[in-house]
C-alpha cells in the first residue's frame, strides 16, 4: 500500500505549520508519560474535541481555558453539578454535548478508577463518545493507530479517492473509514515510545522481533524499514487540518496539497480542464 507513503507527506506537511493556531490543547506528544499523566492528557484532548464538534477552533480556545481552569482534572469535572458545567458552556451551543461531558468524567470515576480508558472501543463506552472522538483522543493522547472522520477528513478523503457517492450512505462511510484507517495504520510509533510502551495496551505491537536488548541501539528505520516512523495522533491532526484549511468546502487550495500528486480528484479535475486553462 501507499500508506506510509502518504503518511510521510502528511507529516511532513504537518511539522511544517509553524502555526498551531494557539490551540492550548495540543501539546507535544511525550511518549515518557505515566498512566496518571496520560488519563491527564486524553482528559484534555477529550474536552477539546467535544467543544471542537460543532464550534469552530477560535470559539473554543477561551472555552477550553476557562474549562480547563474550572475542572483542571476529570476528578474535578465529575464533582460539579450540571449547573455549573452548563455556565460554563453558555454560547457554545449544543448543550447536551457538556451534559455527556459531565456524565462520561462521572462513568470514569465510578467503572475506570477515574482512569480515561486507555483505548478507543474502550473509550467509546462513554456517553457522547462516538468513532470519531474516540479515535481523536486515543490516536492524539495515546498514539493509538485509530482513524478519525470528521467532516473536513470525509470531504478530503471522498476528493482523494474521487468518490461521487451519497455521503451519508453506510458503504460510502464503510469506504472511508476503511481508507482513514489504512493512512493511519501506515505509521508506526517513534523509536521512543516503543521503548518506553513496549508491551503496554494501547500501543499497537511492534516488531516482536526485534530482541529488546537491541532497541536500545537501534535507530528507526532499523526497527520499521517499510512504514512511516511517526505519531498517529498527528497523522490525524495532520488530516483535520488540511481538510479544514486547504482541502475546503469552496475552491480548495491544491497547489498547497502534499497529496495533491496522488489525489484522484485532483487528477480528474486537471484531465478536464481545456488545455489554455492549465497554462498549455
Ligand atoms: N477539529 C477537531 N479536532 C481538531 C484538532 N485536534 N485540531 C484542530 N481542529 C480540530
Amino acid at each position: 500500500t501507499h500508506a506510509s507513503q502518504i503518511c510521510e507527506q502528511l507529516l511532513s506537511w504537518y511539522s511544517g505549520i509553524s502555526e498551531t493556531r494557539g490551540m492550548p490543547w495540543r501539546k507535544a506528544h511525550n511518549p515518557a508519560l505515566g498512566e496518571a499523566e496520560r488519563s491527564q492528557r486524553a482528559y484534555e484532548v477529550w474536552v477539546s474535541e467535544i467543544m471542537l464538534q460543532q464550534t469552530q477552533v477560535a470559539t473554543v480556545i477561551p472555552y477550553y481555558n476557562r474549562w480547563m481552569e474550572k475542572f483542571p482534572t476529570v476528578g474535578d469535572l465529575a464533582a460539579a453539578s450540571i449547573d455549573e458545567v452548563n455556565s460554563l458552556w453558555k454560547g457554545l451551543g449544543y448543550y447536551s454535548r457538556a451534559s455527556r461531558l459531565l456524565a462520561g468524567a462521572q462513568k470514569v470515576m465510578k467503572d475506570f478508577d477515574g482512569r480515561m480508558p486507555k483505548n478507543a472501543s474502550a473509550m467509546e463506552t462513554l456517553p457522547g463518545i462516538g468513532r470519531y472522538s474516540a479515535g481523536a483522543i486515543c490516536s492524539i493522547s495515546y498514539g493509538e493507530c485509530v482513524p478519525v472522520l470528521d467532516g473536513n477528513v470525509h470531504r478530503l478523503l471522498s476528493r482523494f479517492l474521487a468518490l461521487h457517492a451519497p455521503p451519508k450512505a453506510k458503504p460510502t462511510l464503510d469506504i472511508l473509514w476503511s481508507a482513514a484507517e489504512a493512512i493511519v495504520k501506515g505509521v508506526k510509533p517513534t523509536r521512543d515510545p516503543i521503548i518506553a510502551d513496549a508491551g503496554g495496551p494501547t500501543l499497537p505491537s511492534v516488531l516482536p522481533s526485534v530482541q529488546a536488548d537491541k532497541l536500545e541501539s537501534a535507530t528507526p528505520a532499523d526497527l520499521v524499514p517499510h512504514v512511516a516512523i511517526g505519531y498517529a495522533g498527528d497523522v490525524n491532526q495532520a488530516l483535520i487540518e488540511l481538510g479544514s484549511t486547504v482541502c475546503k468546502v469552496r475552491d480548495p487550495d491544491c497547489g498547497r496539497c502534499p497529496l495533491r500528486d496522488r489525489c484522484a480528484g485532483f487528477s480528474r479535475a486537471q484531465s478536464s480542464k481545456e488545455p489554455e486553462e492549465m497554462g498549455a
